[in-house]
């Protein structure tokens, strides 16, 4: 329970970080935030509750909860001079470029809130990024799309607020599809933590020196920013659409992922770092694109390329041999393609539900009194010394 294992490399690697907020069993594929399994979360929480539940450690009572959405609600727009941050941004700029821009920006209209020790500062920094991520998110598509931005509408839920925030326009009234907004919740909450991944690990790391939360979450950002990462749910679908365009063989690209000829020709969506089974939210994603895209007049033929995929994956020797199974992003790059967002605003949906996870770990690691300045060794394989040699005679 030292969180040492010695890899096959002869060296010890030792656990990260000492931590009580989210539990993944690989092997057996699980997933329990403060211990209550994603599956009953899922079903019977919602994203909101869900983020108190890991920034605070309990889930709230009414009273916890109602104080927290109102807060949360009541700190949605964006200082005016903010509005204006994007007209700095070319129209194509990626969204998650955007998003890590101007979250770290935000530090700049509270610096009276920045002091990582001062416990009321911390949560209204807390509650800041949960209100204003939605609005920043909503606004970088606006931009990109030449579209108005409009003012948060706090009558409305977490979810209704970003979605009318995104699709809505001034000139009609929006209509805010319940199926939709319960969906997109529960994958809010599904990507809400998932312990040491490689933005989390970035969050605490950076937080580590003492940077204040925007500055950290604007790094986390970045990292999920990565195919490998977040950005997988965005090159799954620019897979499956390659694959469709091809003649839609997926036999034929799954032959070219395991001849690997080309390094990048993953199976995208697919492998994990530590779940070595399904990935627990990935069932539940992959039954949500079922309920949204079936309720859809014309059928996405990308859904039958995904479910080809995966079955020929799932018998294939090549993906069972190496443990490879889908992971979270599999499938929901469907559902957010079925509600009208662009592949390129995928992966700031998945920042989006990432957020508590981020915010509650460097609150954790911020509060440790064990913890010290990130600074991971090496191995050094390099030169021994050598003398310095003038150029003459190089
Ligand atoms: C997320 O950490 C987290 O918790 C992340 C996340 C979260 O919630 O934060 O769950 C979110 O990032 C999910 C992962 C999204 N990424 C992708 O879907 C991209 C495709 N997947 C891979 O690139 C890969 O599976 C990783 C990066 C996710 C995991 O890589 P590993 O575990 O380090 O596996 P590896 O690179 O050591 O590969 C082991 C073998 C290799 O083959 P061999 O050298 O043994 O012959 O498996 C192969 C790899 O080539 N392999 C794949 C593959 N993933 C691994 N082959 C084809 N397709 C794949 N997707």
């Amino acid at each position: 329970d030292t969180g040492q294992v010695t890899l096959d490399t002869g060296f010890v690697n030792t656990a990260s970080c000492v931590s009580s907020i989210t539990y993944i069993d690989g092997d057996a594929g699980i997933l329990r935030y403060r211990g209550y399994p994603i599956e009953q979360l899922a079903e019977r929480s919602t994203f909101l509750e869900s983020s108190y539940l890991l920034i605070h450690g309990e889930l709230p009572t009414p009273a916890q909860l109602e104080d927290f959405t109102s807060r949360i609600q009541h700190h949605t727009l964006l200082h005016e001079e903010m509005r204006r941050f994007f007209d700095g941004f070319p129209r194509d700029a990626h969204p998650m470029a955007v998003l890590s821009s101007a979250v770290s920006a935000l530090s700049t209209f509270y610096q009276d809130s920045l002091n990582p020790f001062d416990q009321e500062q911390v949560e209204i920094s807390t509650i800041r990024l949960m209100a204003k991520v939605p609005t920043i998110a909503s606004y970088a598509y606006k931009k990109a799309i030449g579209q108005p931005m409009l003012y948060p509408d706090n009558s409305l839920g977490y979810v209704e607020n970003f979605l009318r925030m995104t699709f809505g326009v001034p000139a009609t009234p929006y209509e805010i599809d319940p199926v939709a907004v319960k969906v997109l919740d529960m994958l809010l909450l599904l990507h809400a933590d998932h312990e040491q991944n490689c933005s989390t690990s970035t969050v605490r790391l950076v937080g580590s020196s003492q940077a204040n939360l925007f500055a950290s979450v604007s790094a986390g950002v970045n990292a999920l920013f990565g195919p490998l990462h977040g950005g997988a749910n965005q090159a799954v679908l620019e897979m499956l659409q390659v694959i469709r365009e091809d003649g839609g063989d997926v036999a034929k690209f799954v032959s070219r992922v395991k001849d690997k000829k080309d390094t990048a020709t993953r199976l995208m969506g697919f492998g994990h770092r530590v779940y070595k089974n399904y990935d627990p939210r990935a069932a539940l994603v992959k039954k949500a694109a079922q309920e949204v895209l079936g309720r859809m007049a014309k059928p996405d033929p990308l859904l039958d390329l995904a479910m080809q995929l995966e079955e020929i994956a799932l018998s294939d020797e090549y993906f069972v041999s190496r443990k490879l199974y889908p992971n979270v992003d599999f499938y929901t790059g469907l559902i957010y393609k079925a509600m009208g967002f662009p592949t390129t605003m995928f992966t700031v949906l998945f920042a989006l539900g990432r957020l508590p996870g981020w915010i509650a770990q460097w609150r954790e690691m911020i509060n440790d009194p064990e913890t010290k300045i990130g600074r991971p060794r090496q191995v050094y394989i390099g030169y021994g010394a050598r003398d310095y040699a003038p150029i003459a005679g190089r």
